[in-house]
């Protein structure tokens, strides 16, 4: 290199340092002048940022260590650097109300690149605006109807007795797998309608193939495992866009005839709407079977480990649910009368409380926002860690330790804990706030029911949880059952 290029290089160099110190100097005024500042805190190594420390610890068996160690440096807001964006970390329960309460002027759902790739750009958990009001409040509309909770518990009812018929005495189960099986089944009835068969066979195996991805490399070479998720959601899109095909004629054709029940599919696509495209519902439908598939088995999967653990909440969710099958006899259950079982839902609370089924969810800024004096610059993403504050023993006395009766507790003295609903969150909150949950509760309470109601059980072996990428059992909870007399 001679000396004038050399010359024009550090030239360069120094003026990109005085830009970069510039820009930093004005918005350090900025949010001084606003009296708020960036969190203490670490970017970590160059690119990587604290991304390993974080994965590690989370599948570690102390998967706090990463949040505890920096909530003890920082406070409970802190910098870090996660999944290639600057973050902000919030185990503060007010200040992620906060960012969950603010919409797209402010935040807007980020979620890393293999993730989006799968979910694609007209995803529910992706689009903001009116469109995203609009498709959350029809399927949300949707999931809270009775209608709807009267044929899940239907459904429920049949595969759950179905599959428990084959349980003998002594019969080793898989609680996580039988789950899976039973709520992928029922769910994707109430979203496209399917029933069983060789179809739904198709789509299970597609679906598993897909779900594989959604944690991988962000590389789609042929061969390489994003790649081979995004092929399986190919397929599971011309199947489910064949059903769409089918309901837009039987629409044409004068409407749905009346044998056949309502599903999620029919709610789009009866919305006079033309955003709401082909592409757009099958997308969307592909991604909400994420829960049946995921979310809700393990709800009930953790439940039943934690109450394996739990002998007098088991002992106590079993006489709850005895008194309710002796009180109505041959008379068939109703969504409702599960719904009501307050034990039974408490257990399903601190299932949710302990498990962290969703540990936290990211955003990013649009904007620099600022938040009991916390600075979130625009372009900063910022993670709002649930399971920090479920099990934060200024909120949970012994936030260790299973005990759903802290529930009960709260609902009849509530000057004795902290009510404010932002220290437990796991289905969200604001605008969206998870249009599922009542079904995930009336999936659990209902397995929950069969099984006590006709078995005791024990755990088999040693299991344990692990927290990365996704919350499940390792050894998918293998429990031995007894039938009762
Ligand atoms: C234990 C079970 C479940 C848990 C823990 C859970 C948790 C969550 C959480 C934390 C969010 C908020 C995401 C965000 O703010 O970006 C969410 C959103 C959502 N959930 Fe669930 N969920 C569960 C079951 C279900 C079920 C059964 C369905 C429906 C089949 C469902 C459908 C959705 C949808 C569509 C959204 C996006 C809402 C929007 O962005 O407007 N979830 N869920």
């Amino acid at each position: 290199m001679d000396d004038q290029s050399l010359t024009t290089s550090l030239a360069l160099i120094f003026l990109f340092l005085i830009i970069l110190l510039i820009s930093k100097t004005c918005r350090n005024r900025a949010s001084r002048d606003a009296g708020c500042r960036l969190p203490a805190g670490s970017g970590g190594w160059p690119l990587v940022g604290e991304t390993l420390h974080f994965v590690s610890s989370a599948y570690s068996p102390s998967p706090e260590r990463f949040m505890d160690k920096r909530r003890r440096l920082y406070g409970k807001v802190f910098r870090s650097h996660l999944f290639g964006s600057p973050t902000i970390v919030s185990t503060d329960a007010e200040v992620s109300r906060c960012v969950l309460q603010s919409d797209a002027r402010a935040f807007v759902p980020w979620y890393p690149k293999s993730l989006t790739e799968l979910m694609g750009q007209s995803s529910i958990l992706l689009i903001n605006g009116n469109l995203q009001r609009r498709i959350h409040g029809l399927i949300g509309g949707f999931f809270k109807s009775a209608e709807l909770k009267a044929q899940i518990t239907r459904d429920m009812h049949s595969y759950v007795s179905h599959s428990v018929v084959n349980w003998r005495h002594h019969h080793r189960i898989l609680v996580q797998e039988q789950t899976k099986n039973i709520v992928f089944q029922i769910l994707v009835r109430a979203l496209i309608g399917l029933g069983p068969g060789k179809e739904m066979q198709f789509l299970k195996q597609q679906f598993r193939e897909f779900i594989a991805g959604l944690m991988s490399l962000p590389v789609k070479l042929p061969g390489s495992r994003l790649y081979r998720s995004l092929q399986a959601k190919k397929r599971m899109a011309m199947m489910i866009k064949s059903i769409i095909a089918e309901k837009r004629a039987e629409q044409a054709d004068g409407g749905r005839s009346q044998r056949r029940s309502r599903d999620a599919v029919d709610v789009l696509i009866d919305d006079a709407s033309d955003e709401l495209t082909d592409d757009l519902i099958s997308d969307n439908m592909i991604d909400l079977m994420i829960p049946a598939e995921d979310s809700v088995p393990v709800l009930i999967t953790l439940a039943v480990k934690y109450l394996s653990e739990c002998p007098l909440a088991l002992r106590h969710l079993e006489e709850e649910n005895m008194e309710l099958k002796q009180r109505r006899g041959v008379e068939e259950l109703q969504w409702n009368d599960y719904m009501s079982l307050s034990f039974t839902q408490d257990v399903i609370t601190e299932t949710l409380r302990m498990g962290n089924i969703i540990s936290g969810i990211m955003r990013k800024a649009v904007k620099d926002v600022e938040i009991k004096g916390h600075l979130i610059p625009k372009g900063w993403c910022v993670l709002t860690y649930f399971r920090s504050v479920h099990l934060d023993e200024s909120h949970y006395e012994e936030a260790y330790e299973f005990n759903p009766a802290i529930f009960f507790l709260r609902l009849f003295a509530p000057q004795e804990k902290d009510m404010s609903s932002c220290s437990f969150t796991p289905f969200g909150g604001g605008q969206r706030l998870c249009p599922g949950l009542d079904l995930a509760r009336l999936e659990a309470a209902i397995f929950l029911h069969h099984l006590v109601t006709n078995f005791t059980w024990v755990a088999e072996e040693e299991d344990h949880i692990v927290n990365f990428p996704t919350v499940r059992m390792k050894r998918g909870m293998p429990i031995r059952v007894r039938r009762k007399s």
